[in-house]
């Protein structure tokens, strides 16, 4: 029996909820959607939520929220995947990259301030894999060179940062609803902000530029040059399905990352990425151990990652790796609109070593022992 490395979460509701929005002809966005905004808005705690088409888009809406364009620089880590980075160019924008640390693969906060020049408006660090940024850095280097932050929290749902659930530290944040991910509507994504100003401009953007506030509700208007990112009916269907099960998916997610790290401490030649319970917080520097990571991806280090991948595929176990270094790829050389900023070490090294493996919700401690067993062998 094969072992994927992600399974979504479709229950028969789900599959009744979508033939009763296929049957009731409202496809595009409407009242499902609506109800799949407003569930996760409660359960994020934040002010202002709304559904896009992707995370891509999403990031990218959000930089021109902030009037983000040519002669700006945007700071990003190496290590992520390249929607982060390419946000910035396809506004007009600069992106500087910056390394990231090797121990928790976010991006070195260090590296960051040291890359900030007059032109720096926008930082977009990454919760990578679900873990949590460290909201007192960020937020000290913010209000010390006055910038904004968009956070990357496409893999983030449901973390924590000192006990609030990610979706309000920042100015913007961003989610991602792709199948990777544990909440997913097969392609999405979430924009969530705590500012009425940017809500409202967003609103209004992924409407095709609509005037949306309630006052000019009773004609159409059209008050911005906007586009079309709505999220459909559709496809908030799957997502409210899931979303019902949230806390339950979730607890699952951790307690199978708590599962590998058991069996893998201590192996000969694994390298942990991920904080047991006890270590939650040492991803950053506050002592409240009360940061929680979302175990969107859980990977490890491994030594000779390509063969091993090679060779799990082969014995049907689907293992990936973490994500990219940007530096390494060719839209992001020689780019006027792209400057890379160190030697971005530790992104090649994660980029090298990194291998995700299988995690999803009816993965079975006895599917765990398994993929362990591969891997010592393969080792
Ligand atoms: C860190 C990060 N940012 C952005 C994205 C892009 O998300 P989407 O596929 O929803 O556009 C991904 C996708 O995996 C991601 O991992």
């Amino acid at each position: 029996m094969k072992i994927p490395l992600i399974k979504p979460f479709i229950t028969q509701e789900i599959k009744d909820k979508v033939i009763e929005v296929l049957e009731s002809g409202y496809l595009t966005e409407g009242p499902v959607t609506r109800e799949f905004e407003d569930t996760l808005k409660d359960y994020l705690g934040c002010k202002h939520l709304m559904a896009v088409t992707s995370a891509t888009t999403g990031l990218e809406m959000a930089l021109r929220a902030l009037n983000i364009g040519p002669g700006d620089e945007v700071i990003v880590p190496d290590y992520t995947y390249p929607a982060t980075a390419s946000v910035a160019p396809i506004v007009g924008a600069k992106a500087v990259i910056v390394d990231v640390s090797r121990e928790n693969m976010l991006i070195d906060y260090d590296a960051l301030e040291a890359a900030i020049t007059p032109r720096t408006k926008v930082i977009i660090p990454v919760s990578l894999f679900g873990a949590p940024l460290d909201y007192d850095r960020l937020n000290a280097i913010k209000e010390k060179h006055n910038l904004y932050i968009i956070e990357d929290a496409a893999c983030t749902i449901g973390a924590e940062f000192k006990g609030e659930k990610i979706g309000r530290q920042a100015d913007i944040t961003v989610f991602s609803l792709h199948p990777r991910k544990f909440i997913t509507t097969g392609e999405g994504g979430i924009v969530t902000t705590q500012s009425d100003e940017l809500a409202e401009w967003m609103n209004s953007y992924k409407h095709f530029g609509m005037d949306m506030t309630g006052a000019s509700r009773e004609g159409i208007h059209f008050s911005n040059i906007g586009t079309n990112y709505k999220l459909t009916n559709l496809q908030a269907a799957v997502g409210l399905g899931q979303l019902k099960h949230i806390d339950a998916l979730l607890a699952k997610r951790i307690e199978l990352a708590n599962n590998y790290e058991a069996m893998l401490r201590n192996v000969d030649g694994i390298t942990l990425t991920h904080f047991s319970e006890k270590e939650r917080c040492a991803n950053c520097t506050c002592t409240s151990k009360q940061c929680k990571h979302s175990y969107q991806t859980f990977s490890i280090f491994v030594e000779d990652r390509d063969r091993i991948m090679t060779e799990m595929r082969a014995k049907g176990i689907e293992v990936q790796i973490g994500t990219y270094s940007l530096h390494m790829h060719e839209a992001f050389q020689n780019n006027p609109l792209v400057e890379i900023k160190g030697d971005m070490k530790n992104s090649l090294w994660c980029y090298k070593h990194a291998l995700a493996l299988p995690l999803y919700n009816d993965l079975t401690p006895e599917l765990q022992e398994r993929v362990v067993t591969e891997l010592k062998a393969c080792l």
